[in-house]
């Protein structure tokens, strides 16, 4: 089987090494050329733990191969996957599929055998039909199929997840689309993986319903730990206490600061938009969005509060900038809003991490002042504030910080420390929700 890969991206990049690992010819195909530059010098463009080896392997084996011109590629190709960005349209929040309609006409104008046509990029519902009327219009004697196969993958995790699913979705709209589809998958019948094969719109509303609902878990838990701070109880408690259940799993009932990177926020949003567009409602996606929104604002005020309810002139330390650890990634990062919140009032921010600072600095106000070391970071500051829960952080001699900083407060953001350790050693400690 040849596969072409358009998008070399984060869901590209690591779904075309999957499939070679899993002994299919990929050539993966980008318009950045710098970026294929890069790839072919076996530079790997995103932050992705065990990627750069699966890459170099799968380069040096001649399975996996980088081009920038699509034509040349699209040779007796079986199977072409659309995994270019789908990013929030500007201002409305709608998906913005004009790359993937890009992809769909280069399609249509260079492919001249039958090939299936497979969207894995997250799109919404009726897309897939599109791709298909793109490439009728362009090449309608053409004789092709389209499906849609969403990714599941989660950054830092990604191979494993592409590797070890908990499920495989195949959108078909005949069995020779689901035939080709299953073949590739093979390798994933040795661990019995699912896979679910439905409709087009199926498949492509179950990737928008995953996404929204794993975000409804994050909002539930951190609108919880807002009433759980007035009340007295212990979020940890709860997410433990509910997560027992079953029915509702332990799982993404971590409080936060609030959900980021470049799928449930863009996802939430984009879900919202599909259920306007088709006249119905779309009540709790709305609220999870602002939740979220909240999460981040109510974080700045208890930074606020932690220092006596001014950050003029205040010093912080901020501990991990990126939307998770295990990435670079900064798309959507909770850190942006909050970092912006507190030099709008003033503060002083200094801040650390271990992947994400070339990112963050094209994102962040320009007036941050970055430290290669945590040591720097945190000298002389009034606060320290754990953003994000990088196993550097969880590993720090703490009473070396305390040492280390002019102030004691230290504001833990993802309840990764122990109040009554904490207290011990003699910060003034805040953390959410308890
Ligand atoms: C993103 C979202 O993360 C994911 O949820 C969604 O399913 C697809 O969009 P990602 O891989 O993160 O996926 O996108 P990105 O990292 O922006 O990579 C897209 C790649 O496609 C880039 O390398 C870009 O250069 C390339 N591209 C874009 C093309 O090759 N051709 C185009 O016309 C547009
Ligand atoms: C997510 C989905 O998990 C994945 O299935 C989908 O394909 C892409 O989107 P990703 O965005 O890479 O993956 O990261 P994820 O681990 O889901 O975390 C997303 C955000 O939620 C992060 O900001 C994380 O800090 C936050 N989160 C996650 C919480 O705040 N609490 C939790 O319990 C879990």
């Amino acid at each position: 089987m040849k596969v072409v890969m358009i998008g070399a991206g984060y869901v590209g990049l690591v779904s075309g090494a999957c499939f070679a690992e899993f002994g299919t010819e990929v050539v993966c195909v980008d318009n950045d050329k710098d970026k294929v530059k890069n790839l072919i010098n076996g530079i790997i463009p995103i932050y992705e733990p065990g990627l750069e080896d699966l890459v170099l392997k799968n380069v040096n084996d001649g399975k996996l191969i980088f081009q920038n011109d699509l034509q040349a590629a699209i040779n007796d190709v079986d199977i072409i996957f659309i995994a270019v960005g789908t990013p929030s349209r500007r201002g409305d929040g709608h998906a913005d599929l004009k790359y993937v309609y890009q992809a769909a006409k280069e399609i249509g104008e260079n492919l001249e055998q039958y090939a299936l046509v497979v969207n894995k990029s997250t799109v919404p519902v009726g897309t897939a039909r599109e791709v298909k009327n793109i490439i009728r219009r362009i090449n309608p004697d053409l004789k092709f199929d389209v499906a849609s196969n969403p990714e599941f993958l989660r950054e830092g995790s990604a191979i494993e997840d592409f590797t070890n699913p908990d499920r495989v979705v195949l959108g078909v709209e005949n069995q020779r689309s689901e035939k080709i589809l299953r073949e590739i998958y093979k390798p994933l019948q040795k661990i019995d993986a699912p896979i679910l094969s439905t409709n087009l719109e199926s498949a492509e509303l179950i990737k928008y319903a995953s996404n929204a609902f794993l975000a409804t878990k994050i909002s539930f838990i951190n609108e919880m730990s807002h009433l759980s701070e007035i009340v007295g109880a212990d979020i940890t408690a709860i997410s433990e206490g509910m997560g027992l259940d079953e029915r509702i799993g332990s799982k993404f009932l971590q409080v936060g600061p609030g959900y980021g990177g470049s799928c449930f926020p863009k996802d939430a949003l984009a879900l919202s938009r599909i259920a306007q567009d088709h006249g119905v409602n779309s009540k709790i996606v709305d609220a999870v969005i602002q939740v979220n929104s909240k999460q981040k604002n109510r974080m700045v005020e208890k930074i606020s509060h932690a220092l006596g309810g001014s950050l003029e002139d205040k010093r912080i330390a901020m501990l991990g900038l990126t939307f998770k650890p295990g990435t670079d990634d900064m798309r959507d990062a909770p850190s942006i809003t909050i970092i912006s919140g507190l030099i709008d009032q003033g503060a002083i921010i200094s801040a650390h991490d271990p992947e994400g600072v070339e990112e963050a600095k094209k994102l962040l106000p320009k007036n941050i002042k970055y430290s290669d070391t945590i040591k720097q970071t945190i000298n002389s500051a009034d606060a320290v504030v754990l953003m994000t829960e990088w196993d550097q952080y969880l590993e720090l001699d703490l009473k070396r910080i305390k040492e280390e900083m002019k102030g004691s407060i230290f504001v833990d953001l993802r309840n990764a420390f122990d109040p009554d350790i904490m207290e011990d050693i003699g910060f003034n400690y805040f953390s959410v929700g308890r």
